[in-house]
C-alpha cells in the first residue's frame, strides 16, 4: 500500500469530562446502549483505518479495559496540558500516511463521514485539513478565522473577542493530516493562551506559515454535537435512536409513534413488522416481518422470527422466537429460551432456559425453568417445574409431545413424562410418568355431609292473586 494511502485515526479521550459530574470517565457514558468511545472507535474502523490510537488519561485504567476488545492501542497522556500535548502522546514517529484526529466524545459521527473527510482531503491534495460546521449556536466551539474566504485560524471561545464570538463557523474537532506534516508542525504548538493549555488549533496558522495547503472542509452539524454534560449526553442518545428510527421506516418498517419508540443501532428489523409506542430494543435483537411489537416490551440480544406478536408489556432477554409465535402480555423470557415455530405463552408466564416445542401452549400464570417441552403440549395454568432443588442444583423437566398437563400442576425435577401422557390437575409429579399414561398426584377428595348447620327453610311468601 502506498504511504500516503494508509490511514490511522487518533482519538481525545483523556479529558477529564467535569461538567458530566459523574464518577465514570465520560468517554465511557453510554450512548444509545454504547459507550460513546466505542461509537467512535466503530466509525474509524468502519472508515478503514489500518490503527486506532486511544489517547488514555482520566480514568485510564478503566477505559483500557473497556477498550480492551476493540483492537486498538492506548497511549497514554500523563498530564491533561491541552489536545495538542495529547495528539502528541500518541506517539507520532511511527505513524505513516494519513491520520484522522477525532474527540472521543462525538459519538454521532459514523464511518461513511469520515471516508468522505478523507476522500476531500486527498481530493484537495491538501497537507491539513479541519472538518468544520456552521451552527445557529456556537457557543463554546473554536471559531474559525476566514480572510478573503481562506481560514488562516481558529480561535476558542474563550479566547476570543464578541465580533469572533459572532461567527458561526465552527471548529468540530476533527482533523485530516499527513503524518509527516503533523509530526514537524504540533512541535512549534505554544501554551500561550488564556487556559495555558496546548491547543491543536493553533496547528492551522503553524501549517500556514510553512506553506502548507490548509483546507476547510464543511460538514454537517451533527459532526459536531459533542457530549459535555449529561443533558448532551441524553440529547446525543435521542439523536442515535432517532436516525435508528428513520433508517428503519425507511426499510419498510411500521412505527406508530418514532419519538416514544427505541432502537439501538445494531437491531435488524424486517419489513412490514410493526412497533408500538414505549417498545425498547436493544443489543444485537433480530426481528423478521410481519411480526408486531406492542407498547412496553423490552427486548435484548434476542432472535424473533416471522409474523411474532410481542405483546404488551414482555420482557425478553437472549431468547429465541420463531415463526408465528405469540408472547405475552406481561411474558417472560429469560436467557436460553427457544420458542418452537406457532408455540404460545400468555400472560405472566416465565420461561428460563427452556426449549418450547412446536404449536405447543401455556397460557397463564407458568414457571417453566431448565425444561424440555415437546410439540403440541398443552400447559395449564399455574404450572410450575421445580427446577431449584434443597441442594442449590437445577434439575431438568422434561415433557414429550402431545402431553396434556392440567392447570396448577407441579413437576419436582428431575423428571421426566412420555408422549400423550395426561397430568390431573393439581398433581405434584415426583416420579417419571410414562408415554399414553395419566398421572394424579393429589390426596383424594374428602366429602363429610351435613358438615355446618342447614338454616332453618324460610317461609314462601304468600302468593297473591291478582
Ligand atoms: C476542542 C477544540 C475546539 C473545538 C471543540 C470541538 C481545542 C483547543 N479546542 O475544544 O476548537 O471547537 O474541541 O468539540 O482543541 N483531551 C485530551 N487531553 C487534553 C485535553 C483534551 O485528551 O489534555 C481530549 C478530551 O478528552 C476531549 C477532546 O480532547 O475528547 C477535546 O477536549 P476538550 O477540552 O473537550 O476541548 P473543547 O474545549 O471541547
Ligand atoms: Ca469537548
Amino acid at each position: 500500500m502506498p504511504s500516503q494511502e494508509r490511514l490511522s485515526v487518533i482519538v481525545l479521550a483523556a479529558g477529564k469530562g467535569t461538567r458530566m459530574k459523574s464518577p465514570l470517565p465520560k468517554v465511557l457514558h453510554p450512548v444509545a446502549g454504547r459507550p460513546m468511545l466505542e461509537s467512535v472507535v466503530r466509525a474509524a474502523k468502519g472508515a478503514g483505518a489500518e490503527e486506532v490510537r486511544i489517547v488514555v488519561g482520566h480514568g485510564s485504567q478503566l477505559v483500557k479495559t473497556v477498550a480492551e476488545n476493540w483492537g486498538v492501542t492506548c497511549c497514554e497522556q500523563k498530564e491533561q496540558l491541552g489536545t495538542a500535548d495529547a495528539v502528541k502522546s500518541a506517539r507520532l514517529n511511527d505513524l505513516e500516511g494519513d491520520v484522522v484526529i477525532m474527540n472521543g466524545d462525538h459519538p454521532l459521527i459514523e464511518a461513511e463521514d469520515i471516508r468522505a473527510f478523507v476522500a476531500e482531503f486527498r481530493k484537495h491534495k491538501a497537507d491539513l485539513a479541519v472538518v468544520t460546521s456552521d451552527l445557529k449556536e456556537p457557543g463554546q466551539f473554536g471559531r474559525i478565522i476566514r480572510h478573503q474566504g481562506q481560514m488562516v485560524a481558529i480561535v476558542e471561545a474563550k479566547d476570543a473577542s464578541a465580533d469572533t464570538l459572532k461567527i458561526r463557523e465552527v471548529n468540530t474537532g476533527i482533523y485530516v493530516v499527513k503524518a509527516s506534516v503533523l509530526r514537524n508542525d504540533i512541535e512549534r504548538i505554544q501554551n500561550k493562551n488564556s487556559k495555558g493549555e496546548y491547543y491543536l488549533t493553533d496547528i492551522i496558522a503553524i501549517s500556514l506559515a510553512h506553506q502548507r495547503e490548509v483546507e476547510a472542509i464543511k460538514a454537517s452539524p451533527k459532526v459536531a454535537v459533542g457530549v459535555n454534560t449529561q443533558e448532551e449526553l441524553a440529547r446525543a442518545t435521542r439523536k442515535i435512536h432517532l436516525r435508528k428510527i428513520r433508517r428503519l421506516m425507511e426499510e419498510g418498517v411500521v412505527v406508530i409513534d418514532p419519538k416514544s419508540t427505541y432502537v439501538e443501532e445494531a437491531v435488524k428489523i424486517g419489513p412490514g413488522s410493526v412497533l408500538y409506542p414505549g417498545c425498547f430494543l436493544r443489543g444485537r435483537t433480530q426481528i423478521g416481518s410481519f411480526s408486531v411489537i406492542e407498547s412496553n416490551v423490552f427486548i435484548s440480544d434476542s432472535e424473533i422470527g416471522d409474523s411474532v406478536q410481542i405483546r404488551a408489556g414482555s420482557y425478553l432477554e437472549s431468547a429465541k422466537v420463531h415463526s408465528k409465535c405469540s408472547v405475552g402480555p406481561y411474558a417472560r423470557l429469560r436467557p436460553e429460551t427457544v420458542m418452537h415455530e406457532e408455540s404460545q405463552v400468555g400472560n405472566f408466564v416465565e420461561l428460563k432456559k427452556v426449549s418450547f416445542g412446536k404449536k405447543s401452549k401455556a397460557g397463564h400464570l407458568t414457571y417453566l425453568g431448565d425444561a424440555e417441552i415437546g410439540e403440541n403440549v398443552n400447559i395449564g395454568c399455574g404450572t410450575i417445574t421445580c427446577n431449584y432443588a434443597a441442594d442449590r442444583k437445577k434439575y431438568k423437566t422434561k415433557i414429550g409431545n402431545n402431553v396434556f398437563v392440567g392447570s396448577d400442576s407441579q413437576f419436582v425435577a428431575p423428571v421426566s413424562v412420555g408422549d400423550h401422557a395426561v397430568i390431573g390437575s393439581g398433581s405434584t409429579i415426583t416420579k417419571d410418568v410414562p408415554e399414553h399414561a395419566l398421572a394424579v398426584a393429589r390426596a383424594k377428595q374428602f366429602v363429610k355431609e351435613n358438615y355446618t348447620p342447614k338454616a332453618p327453610a324460610a317461609e314462601a311468601p304468600e302468593k297473591k292473586e291478582d
